[in-house]
């Protein structure tokens, strides 16, 4: 019988893009019409498998993205495409890499779930970006997402500490500026789309704050005291200001745990 891990083990091992995105999708739906549906066990991959393209170059190297013209707009957008990308596979790997831990069955839904939009954030930019002639690969790329999930991968702590509520919790920082920026274009259709990540992407910054705080219930740990630790340890710098303090509370994540980790605000 398919188990929720072969799921996740299929996903992680297709290589074309819009293949993995779709699957995605389809293997959530599998999961949500099969409630009798085993977990099962799964060594993940080091790697997840990906196309040959895009380039995966230093993030210092990324083009710049300056002025109005489609390509200028498809770079902007692919740079959000590759990052959710690198979701999708983050998603399904948090699913197989973590079953020793017997988590109860509202964790998978919950990943699922996520891996779901994931999949659907990347399908709406791949279509924004063909409006504008363009698809996944024909710009560079960075690798920093995957990395960071490297190094948590013996703890599923530091992978929640550093991934939702790190990563993911950037994107609620950075993307209102970049919807602003369509909107300033009057590019409204890339605005929306935007909108909906940023919307869809508070609920997985929540996902990954709530399943932090049941396993430091679990074992008894000081949850502030120790997302600080996990993010010392495993992420590389300090956290960049400024922050969304709106969209961050509503994933239930306050300030006290991320402003002492982070550089201090310039007041000029
Ligand atoms: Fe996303
Ligand atoms: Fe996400």
């Amino acid at each position: 019988m398919t188990t929720l891990c072969d799921l996740a083990l299929e996903v992680l091992e297709t290589k074309e893009a819009a293949a993995k995105a779709a699957l995605s999708r389809s293997h959530a739906a599998k999961w949500y019409a099969n409630r009798s549906m085993d977990i099962g066990h799964a060594n993940p991959p080091e790697r997840p498998a990906r196309p040959a393209k895009p380039d995966l170059i230093s993030p210092t190297e990324m083009p710049r993205r300056r002025g109005q013209s489609d390509a200028a707009r498809a770079t902007l957008l692919h740079a959000v495409l590759h990052i959710e990308l690198n979701a999708i596979d983050l998603a399904w790997d948090m699913i197989a890499r973590f079953t020793a831990e017997g988590f109860p069955r509202r964790f998978y839904d919950d990943w699922v779930q996520v891996a779901d939009e994931e999949g659907k954030h990347f399908q709406m930019l791949s279509d924004r970006i063909a409006d504008f002639g363009f698809s996944y690969g024909d710009f560079p790329a960075h690798d920093g997402l995957w990395e960071a999930a490297w190094s948590t991968r013996h703890n599923v702590t530091a992978r929640l500490a550093v991934v939702p509520m790190v990563l993911e919790a950037r994107g609620l920082d950075v993307t209102p500026a970049m919807i602003d920026r369509f909107a300033k274009m009057e590019d409204f259709a890339s605005a929306d789309i935007l909108k909906v990540i940023l919307d869809e992407e508070i609920g997985h910054v929540a996902t990954g704050n709530r399943w932090f705080h049941y396993m430091c219930l679990k074992t008894n740990m000081e949850a502030k005291k120790h997302w600080q630790k996990m993010v010392r340890e495993n992420f590389r710098g300090l956290l960049k200001p400024p922050f969304n303090e709106d969209a961050r509370r509503r994933a239930g994540f306050s300030p006290d745990y991320y402003l002492p980790l982070s550089t201090p605000v310039s007041r000029s």
